[in-house]
């Protein structure tokens, strides 16, 4: 497996590597086993090609009272976990090698991104997608591999791959979870034990809300949602920053049921630390 540490190093690399399939795994670092389940994705996706994971801690998607500098670093440990995946190699560059100081271009969506966690966190989506998008630059994949845990990010970067052609696949890898139900994440780490027991309370509402809707026990998104607000509050140390049930693309709120593809969305919060998370409807 190869490091690369430069966009010089990064360029080489691809140059050599050119014609091959290349599919993209972008991670933030602090690998658990639901990034290394997009890396087995990306492995099966690649044939004969190349993976190639990029470790970066993205700093214009977090906002200035966000976790940037608490956010776990780690790249020994997430070496060792691309090298035991098969990963051809891994791009980790430090900040002032993926950003200029005065650089004044980044891109900016503006449907999918303003509500749920972009109304929470403003500003969060233009740092993802300038990132996602230098990065699609520099290593010209031919596929992607996001997870499904973050079902906002993935609709948002599948727009901007439609609206400004990239030639890219995106790749939904489903949420890896723990044995109680909770998605896994790297924010779990920031959980006390008390916290950590009652977080799969998001989950297992999630869970019983999809069913009840397909089951049709509401008559209305609107009711599901007052649903999924009353079990999640039912577990005293949640905090409701959002729920909501939305169409699984257009990600806005649905107001009927008729002819939708539901998504059921929720942010929450355990003392500082937000969670989310979300399910479709049992099959
Ligand atoms: O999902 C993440 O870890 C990040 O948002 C991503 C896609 C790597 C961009 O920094």
């Amino acid at each position: 497996m190869v490091l690369l540490r430069t966009k010089d190093e990064l360029r080489e690399w691809t140059t050599e590597r050119t014609g091959r399939p290349r599919v993209l795994v972008p991670t933030m670092g602090a690998l658990h086993a639901g990034h290394t389940s997009l890396m087995d994705l990306a492995i099966k996706r690649a044939g004969d090609g190349d993976v190639l994971a990029t470790i970066f801690v993205n700093p214009t998607q977090f906002g200035p009272n966000e976790d940037f500098d608490a956010y776990p670093r780690q790249l020994q440990a997430d070496l060792e976990k691309c090298r035991d995946h098969g990963v051809t190699s891994v791009f980790a560059p430090e900040a002032d090698e993926m950003y200029f100081n005065d650089a004044t271009i980044s891109v900016h969506e503006s449907r999918l991104s303003h509500r749920l966690c972009g109304a929470s966190r403003p500003g969060h989506f233009d740092g993802v997608c300038t990132i996602v998008a230098k990065l699609f630059l520099l290593t010209q994949p031919t596929a992607a591999v996001f997870g499904e845990k973050d079902f906002q990010q993935l609709a948002v970067i599948r727009r901007m791959v439609r609206d400004l052609d990239f030639s890219v696949d995106v790749i939904g890898g489903p949420t890896v979870r723990e044995s109680d139900g909770l998605a896994m994440s790297s924010r779990n780490a920031y959980l006390s034990d008390e916290q950590r027991a009652a977080a799969p309370i998001i989950q297992k509402t999630l869970r019983e809300v999809a069913a009840g809707i397909a089951s049709d026990r509401f008559s209305s998104p609107e009711t599901a949602r007052a649903a999924l607000a009353e079990g999640i509050a039912s577990e005293g140390l949640a905090r409701i920053d959002y729920v909501d049930v939305v169409d699984a693309s257009s990600l806005e709120t649905l107001e009927t049921f008729e002819g939708a593809i539901p998504r059921l969305v929720a942010a929450v919060f355990f003392g500082k630390t937000r969670l989310i998370d979300n399910v479709g409807l049992p099959e």
